[in-house]
């Protein structure tokens, strides 16, 4: 009886060339497995490629409300950026495809599984390490395991007739509802401009004519509704900041990553959600949470964000930072109001339910109830050794 394989399927250039391979050099019947993070493409034409290559069987499982919720949602508590950047798009869904596809395998009896990662990147790690915690199944990686290049996978998917599409080919693309992430091709001169349309989120030349707002109300940490709609629609919410800010140019990273297996890489982003979400968080926080809150959870936050970008999902320190960050949740909820115009993007205003920002207290008008006669001993006192330290310096 001929081995089984499940394998993550994008109907992309890798996991194409990566079911050809198990099924000619390896000798495995092979099941495809979709799972529909937002990425918007065409999953009956992803379907039909799967079978147009003979697989046994073919699933799409639809985890966009799964992807919001039990990874989007605690990434936008935690403001989650890697190397202040890169907002975690492909990191965060993969350890989610990656239970996924032990959860088939299982169901299908499958003896292997498979992913179409290549021996240089991140994904290889996050892939794995989730793989490898939830199964005792065997991993194949044929891309690394062979040690293909992108020519020879061309040239691979040439032979055996696989349509690839014109930008696949020139770039490595992976997108979903957080982001979507470009490299490779004459991105890898980090001197390179990208050319505009390599851009499909964001515009770089047509703007609206008109401001947009968008009034983003958080709810102990998560967004709840902008504009006040799309309550109990996350992944709508998403998605209409995504076309809103994306008109106006806002998302666009450009910057350079440093790999977990210690190379330097060049990383296009498109992000337009992720980053007014963050951005409105973060700011909420700043009226929510104390100067002391505020500053420990930014370690926190980066601390998060390393172990996410690192594969390491399930690692326990990545839950206790979850309760961490989970109990300064408890007062981010009011709304922030994000006002965007032709390439820029700023808040303009916030309002938080329960705020530690005092009028009273910090009004320079005749209502102020705060005595400032107070400040002068405070002065002395926070001073006093610093000070000392320099009178001494100076022998005053
Ligand atoms: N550098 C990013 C990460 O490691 C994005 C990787 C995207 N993958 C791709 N095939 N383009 O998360």
């Amino acid at each position: 009886m001929v081995d089984k394989a499940v394998v993550a399927f994008s109907g992309g250039l890798d996991t194409t060339v990566v079911v050809k391979y198990l099924q000619e050099e390896y000798n495995l019947d092979v099941v495809t497995v979709t799972v529909d993070v937002g990425q918007n493409e065409d999953y009956e034409d992803i379907e039909y490629k799967a079978k147009n290559l003979n697989v046994k069987n073919h699933y799409n499982l639809d985890c966009k409300m799964e992807f919001v919720h039990n990874y989007i949602f605690p990434s936008i508590k935690a403001n989650s950026l890697y190397q202040k950047k890169y907002c975690l798009a492909t990191a965060l869904a993969r350890p989610l495809i990656a239970k996924k596809l032990v959860h088939i395998a299982k169901k299908e009896n499958a003896d292997v599984i498979a992913h179409g990662c290549s021996g240089k990147g991140n994904d290889q790690i996050r892939f794995d390490i989730t793989l490898q915690s939830e199964s005792n199944l065997p991993i194949i990686a044929p891309i690394r395991d062979l040690n293909l290049n992108r020519e020879q996978e061309l040239r691979f998917a040439k032979k055996h007739g696989i349509k690839i599409e014109k930008l696949a080919k020139r770039f490595s693309i992976d997108q979903n509802l957080w982001g979507r992430s470009i490299e490779g091709g004459v991105l890898e001169d980090p001197y390179n401009e990208p050319e505009e349309d390599l851009f499909l989120w964001t515009s770089t030349k047509h703007f609206p004519e008109e401001p947009t707002y968008l009034e983003i109300e958080f709810e102990e940490g998560i967004p709840i509704s902008v504009n006040n709609e799309f309550r109990e629609e996350p992944v709508q919410l998403i998605k209409y900041i995504n076309d809103k800010a994306g008109r106006h140019g806002i998302g666009i990273v450009d910057h350079i990553e440093d790999r977990i297996i210690g190379m330097k890489s060049r990383e296009i982003y498109e992000t337009p959600a992720a980053m007014c979400l963050i951005d409105a968080h973060l700011d909420i926080e700043k009226m929510a949470q104390t100067n002391h809150e505020i500053r420990f959870k930014t370690m926190v936050d980066d601390e998060w964000a390393r172990l996410i970008y690192s594969g390491l999902w399930d690692e326990p320190l990545k839950k206790n930072l979850d309760i961490f960050i989970n109990s300064t949740q408890r007062n981010v909820t009011g709304s922030v109001k994000i006002k965007m115009y032709k390439g820029n993007s700023r808040i303009v205003g916030r309002e938080c339910k329960k705020s530690l920002y005092n009028k009273n207290m910090i009004t320079y008008g005749s209502d102020s109830d705060f005595d400032q006669r107070l400040s002068s001993g405070f002065i002395k006192l926070w001073g006093m050794q610093s000070t000392e330290a320099n009178k001494l310096q100076k022998n005053v």
